[in-house]
């Protein structure tokens, strides 16, 4: 196994009850438990005022405070930094050290971090302490846990301790790389670590930007590194637009009406979004079926189909976006077959692995990208899969002039001879703002520091607990794997039995999901596959251990058995139609084994019987 971040190991501290928050300070920085509660009152009692000198509401006199004892303001000074970032760390440590006992997900209400924290900003300085008590007392409690070892929501958020420090190192430096010269090293860090990371996919070398070391020459290729597969879609999609537009001789609003895009019904939702942000008109978003049949990937076929269709009816076809698994289930287009089609077409070629690409540094698992070479653009995200924390998207294009061409701005405060010169890469000209964070160096920081090995050790880790989970679920007759597992995700739910109905099993299985995630011992997600409601099981968080995907399980077979021995609650309507003077309350004694949960009028009364559903 892999040493991602927790699965260190180490010793946790269980805490029992929800109000405990194991992060509270002590006096001496130790920690100790203490009730929610008392936190409250303690923040009530050291909330500063304006006859408290700030020093004074400091539990460590040797730190600082931004209005210093010379009243002046002081610039941002090392030994600020060097405190202030001791005091992070040993939180951040006792929040990993700590955090499998938090529930996953909290129980807050809408609304309840403004009656924890002053509404209105403070006039006066105060130690950095305070800030640090209400992250604690206030921030922690209403946080989803997403580093939580019991998190099989979503995707992970992966992170790794050598991400963390690169995060804060760029952070720290704050530098706006946006031409080479702005940040020479930010820019070629980028470059860099893209290009590393497209050999450890095996990306063709025409994605490569740097092919110098190899090839002599610098390839027409390039890469960058967004915060979103969102703007990876967007960059892509304007580029291709325009292309089409020149294409097809027609420019402007007029043109765009006969523009068309193409995706499976399975992709991610924000492609429509993209495309609207975009230009493209709606009904020309082409959204092609897909079903059991191909395991929800796309049919080449239909595909085939539908752009020819367009093409008859004189539209252009433009943009394809190929999902190599699926938001929702994992699912995979097949990237050869799909490029093959839009090739006939000439229409760009997208590959969205925002979380499946990651996989894709293991050779067992590069065959899903088989055909890359064929493609204009892919996209992946180490932030869900390879320890990079948020955020870090890349994007690799084939013809990187594709993307410049449409995104280059030159202004004159930007001007500079390395840009005029031609061999540099400015970044800001193949992304959507100008301004970007250095988001390379924790990229190449967590592929010098694990190796190529480890990082395939830890993708194969987390595949082979999903394989676990599912051989799991597929011994136990009451479940079912609705969907074949790619990767680290199990799509699963209880069958149906008898009489019931697909909407009984949504019923139950949302109540499976519901209670589970009220534990707060595990937090998982749903998703609808050709009709099916079913359960996400998606394994991978940086903290995980194979105990927990156990414990997991079998906290869902106990709700389940809970349910199915009648422990189930489910709320029927019922229509009193002559309550004969009744009262609800009445009316609820009168109804024996049922139980009056709202009180209303006496029509419409809302009743929760006991006791299990007969299928
Ligand atoms: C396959 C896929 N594509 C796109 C997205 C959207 O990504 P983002 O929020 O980075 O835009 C996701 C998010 O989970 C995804 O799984």
């Amino acid at each position: 196994m892999s040493a991602p971040l927790a699965r260190f190991g180490g010793a946790h501290l269980i805490w029992h009850t929800p109000y405990i928050n194991p992060l509270a300070p002590t006096d001496h920085g130790t920690q100790r438990p203490a009730s929610k509660s008392q936190h409250l009152s303690l923040l009530a009692v050291t909330r500063p005022s304006s006859s408290i000198a700030m020093g004074s509401l400091d539990t460590n006199p040797g730190t600082f405070c931004t209005d210093a004892a010379d009243g002046g303001f002081q610039p941002l000074n090392a030994d600020d930094v060097r405190s202030y970032l001791h005091k992070s760390i040993d939180f951040i440590c006792d929040y990993y050290n700590n955090v499998e006992s938090f529930p996953v997900l909290p129980d807050v209400q809408p609304g309840y971090l403004r009656r924890h924290l002053q509404s209105a900003p403070p006039t006066t300085s105060a130690p950095f302490d305070v800030a640090m008590k209400e992250i604690r007392d206030a921030v922690v409690p209403g946080m989803t846990h997403w580093a939580s070892p019991n998190f099989f929501a979503f995707f992970p958020a992966t992170n790794s301790a050598t991400a963390i420090a690169g995060e804060l190192i760029a952070s720290a430096m704050n530098t706006v790389g946006f031409t080479w010269q702005a940040n020479p090293a930010a820019t070629e860090m980028e470059v860099l670590a893209l290009d590393w990371l497209a050999q450890l996919m095996r990306l063709p070398e025409s994605f490569i930007m740097n092919r110098t070391a190899t090839t002599g020459r610098r390839g027409t290729g390039g890469g960058v590194i967004l915060g979103t597969t969102s703007e990876a879609m967007l960059v892509t999609l304007v580029a291709a637009r325009d292309a089409a537009l020149r294409r097809s001789g027609s420019s402007g609003v007029a043109g765009m009406t006969r523009l068309t895009v193409y995706a499976a019904d399975q992709t991610h939702s924000t492609f429509n979004k993209m495309c609207h942000l975009a230009g493209f008109d709606p009904v020309n978003v082409r959204s092609i079926a897909t079903g059991p049949e191909t395991d929800y990937g796309i049919d080449p076929a239909k595909l085939l189909e539908v752009m020819q269709a367009d093409v008859d009816a004189g539209l252009v076809p433009t943009y394809v976006c190929a999902t190599v698994g699926t938001t929702s289930s994992n699912a995979v287009d097949p990237v050869a077959a799909v490029a093959d089609v839009a090739a006939r077409f000439n229409a760009w070629v997208h590959v969205d692995a925002a979380y499946a690409g990651s996989a894709c540094i293991c050779p067992e698992f590069r065959h899903h990208i088989d055909g890359v070479e064929r493609v204009d653009s892919i996209s992946m995200s180490p932030h869900k899969w390879l320890m990079t924390c948020l955020d870090c998207t890349c994007l690799w294009v084939r013809d990187a002039h594709r993307l410049t061409d449409v995104l280059e701005t030159n202004p004159e405060y930007l001007k500079n001879d390395a840009s005029d010169s031609g061999v540099v890469t400015d970044l800001k000209d193949m992304q959507v703002g100008t301004g970007r964070r250095f988001r390379g160096l924790k990229l190449w920081m967590v592929m010098r520091t694990y190796g190529a090995a480890k990082l395939q050790e830890h993708i194969r880790s987390d595949v082979a607990m999903a394989k676990t989970f599912e051989g799991l679920v597929r011994c136990d007759d009451r479940f079912e794997v609705v969907v074949p597992r790619n990767f680290a995700l199990v799509c699963f739910r209880i069958k149906p039995r008898g009489a019931m109905t697909e909407e009984d099993t949504e019923e139950i299985n949302r109540e499976l999901m519901d209670r589970l995630n009220k534990t707060g011992k595990a937090y998982v997600a749903h998703t609808v596959v050709g009709g099916k409601f079913v359960l996400r099981f998606a394994v991978g968080s940086s903290t995980q251990e194979e105990r927990h995907v156990r414990s997991a399980w079998e906290l869902i077979q106990k709700v389940t058995t809970e349910i199915s021995k009648g422990e189930r609650k489910r709320t029927i309507s019922f229509e009193i139609v002559n309550t004969n003077g009744l009262l609800p309350s009445d009316a609820s004694s009168v109804a024996g084994s049922c139980q009056l949960t709202a009180s209303v009028a006496h029509r419409d009364v809302r009743w929760e019987r006991c006791g299990m559903v007969t299928e």
